[in-house]
């Protein structure tokens, strides 16, 4: 969703906004601006659409300086136009906003401000925060951002600029994340750590209510009442070729030929072959807490949620505790049976979705005990969860989940295999799927071998219209996922159903121009799934099946066959989600979509 960036210091601060609004490309936007000060005054340039139109704009137009912020805007009030891009300047100009995040109250404060005699340019919410720090201002920037931020309602994080108190920038944050990026005798900020890594690792990020004052040498985090706050500086742990595509055509197909090692970083130090169990260091909860846990709520959005269904089946069948998953934007509105011995486990890559994030603070509020399984470091979730697991995943930029999802549900694995060796999961049963996980890197390897024939599939079925996906038990959720990846990246229209489910409704849909992708490996359900291929196949739809062994019962069911590797029912997910990354991926890329950054999404969704 939307990126900030800012900085202060000796170097040309044009290609460094720009170098950093790249670097945040895969949010998701769809208008970017800068302000800069040239030693004078403010100066700003804004365009709609990608970054390059910024870039053509400033080399038309060039700006110079060493002091500036930069902006990527996702729509939210307004369409993605120039005069709706941010920066955002007061009406004399002084004053420069951008802004992620929504000002609730922005109505109620634009009548107000109207009234004082402002014209409003824009129709964002933003564009008030400008005008009343105009109004407010009298002498100290950050004084004016106080006295705003206290009329203000909403979430925010802010990064401000004043021609009058020209060398500092002011920045906020309530809901929506922002760091420091500290370097020598420079100073930075940025919504993603991925945006200033290349000039700094050194970051400190800010909580909910601080204010910090950056300027070129020093930076200060104070609250809302001015008060001097101490925070931590922290230091990013990956390096800049893991934001890089390395040779690959785009981020999604380097993210999906890393799962091997994702998903053995995701175990690395965690699974313990002999004892047939995991160890996750940072559950802070005793061997006592997790006996009695009465029930589980797995809350999640997008392929974070398809993961949550898979964690559902494995802690049921496993430990035998009842699970729910839901929705982070249904639950976080719901009146849910929550107790003191309710675990909610929230699933995020990010660690900043904005239904999550809330989801988990109504479930900590009703008195659950929280715990993130999330891929971003020091992201908020992570800070305000009970515990948790980090995926370990590294950074994944492609907008559509990929090695994220298959580190989430080996992350449920382990957590499952604590919980369950803890409750009455014998060692030897233990062993078998602490093995069965050890393998799961070297079967992905023997997955990506298909690639090839993948592709050869997705050239066939690049022109189809309606995809729909299949698959019973585990496969399931599979399914699901498969379906949202093509549609998300291809936008062809995709559904994903319980095969037999199927029955009801969308064999209306089959026919010769349908093809129908079977999640079937051979698992508990397979010799069911095989009659809903039948069924399919009665209808002259157009079989694409997954399977894991050469089954006589599929003969001449099966117009294209994707094999992958066998292992445990709860882990094939894992391997099943490859082949459906990948026919996705390479469907979207001959037609032309644009994989990385498909339209109207967003990598991290910010808002309601
Ligand atoms: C957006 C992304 C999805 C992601 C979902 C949840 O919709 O495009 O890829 O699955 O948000 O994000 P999270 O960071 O909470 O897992």
């Amino acid at each position: 969703m939307c990126g900030i960036i800012g900085y202060l210091g000796p170097k040309d601060v044009v290609p460094l906004l720009i170098e950093g609004l790249k670097r945040m490309e895969y949010r998701g936007y769809d208008s970017a601006g800068v302000a800069v000060y040239d030693g004078k005054t403010l100066n700003t340039r804004r365009t709609p659409g990608k970054i390059a139109k910024l870039e053509a704009a400033l080399a038309a137009a060039p700006l110079a300086g060493h002091v500036g912020i930069g902006h990527t805007r996702w729509a939210t009030h307004g369409p993605p136009t120039e005069k709706n891009a941010h920066p955002h300047r007061s009406a004399d100009g002084t004053v420069a906003v951008v802004h992620n995040g929504i000002i609730e109250n922005a109505n109620a404060l634009r009548s107000a401000l109207q009234e004082l005699g402002y014209v409003f340019t824009s129709d964002t919410d933003t564009e008030v925060i400008a005008h009343l720090i105009q109004e407010l201002f009298d002498g100290s920037l950050e004084e004016a951002l106080l006295a705003a931020l206290s009329k203000i309602e909403g979430t925010y994080g802010l990064a401000v600029m004043c021609d009058k108190d020209p060398n500092k920038i002011v920045a906020a944050r309530k809901g929506s994340p922002l760091l420091i990026g500290v370097g020598v005798g420079e100073n930075f900020l940025a919504s993603d750590p991925s945006a200033i890594l290349a000039h700094t690792r050194q970051v400190v990020y800010l909580d909910d209510g601080d204010i910090a004052v950056i300027e070129r040498d020093s930076y200060r985090v104070i609250d809302a009442h001015a008060t001097p706050m101490s925070r931590k500086v922290d230091r990013i742990l990956w390096d800049l070729a893991e934001i890089e595509r390395g040779g690959f055509d785009h981020f999604m197909l380097k993210e999906i030929f890393e799962q091997p090692t994702s998903v053995e970083n995701t175990m690395r130090g965690r699974l313990i072959l002999d004892d047939g169990t995991a160890k996750l260091g940072g559950l802070n909860l005793s061997h006592d807490e997790l006996l009695h846990i009465d029930n589980v709520i797995i809350t999640a959005c997008g392929t974070s949620w398809h993961s949550a269904l898979i964690g559902e089946m494995m802690i049921e069948e496993l430990c035998r505790i009842p699970v729910e998953v839901e929705y982070a934007s249904e639950f976080r509105y719901k009146n849910p049976i929550v107790t003191d011995r309710t675990l909610c486990i929230v699933m995020s890559q990010s660690g900043e979705t904005a239904d999550t994030l809330a989801a988990m603070r109504e479930a900590k509020r009703r008195g659950a005990r929280t715990l993130g399984f999330v891929n971003v470091v020091g992201s908020t979730i992570a800070r305000e969860d009970d515990g948790g697991v980090y995926l370990h995943a590294g950074p994944e930029i492609g907008v559509a989940s990929t090695k994220a999802f298959t580190s989430q549900v080996v992350a449920l694995a382990l957590f499952t295999l604590k919980l369950a060796r803890k409750h009455d999961l014998s060692v030897v049963r233990g062993r078998e799927i602490a093995q069965a996980m050890h393998h799961l890197p070297d079967q992905i390897r023997t997955v990506l071998e298909s690639a090839k024939a993948i592709e050869t599939i997705a050239e066939e079925f690049k022109d189809a219209t309606n995809f729909l996906y299949l698959g019973r038990g585990y496969s399931f959720p599979t399914a699901l996922e498969g379906a949202l990846k093509l549609k998300e990246i291809s936008y062809i229209h995709a559904e994903g159903y319980p095969a037999a489910e199927m029955k009801h409704g969308p064999i209306a849909l089959i026919d010769e121009e349908m093809p129908v992708v079977f999640v079937a490996p051979h698992d508990a359900v397979f010799e069911k799934v095989v009659s809903n291929i039948q069924e399919v196949r009665a209808r002259h739809g157009r079989t694409i099946v997954i399977t894991s062994r050469d089954e006589p019962n599929l003969k001449g069911l099966i117009d294209y066959e994707i094999r992958i590797p066998e292992t445990l029912d709860m882990l094939m997910p894992i391997l099943a989600a490859v082949p459906l990354q990948l026919l996705a991926y390479y469907i979207a890329v001959k037609r032309g979509a644009n994989v990385d950054q498909p339209r109207n999404l967003a990598k991290s969704v910010t808002v309601e």
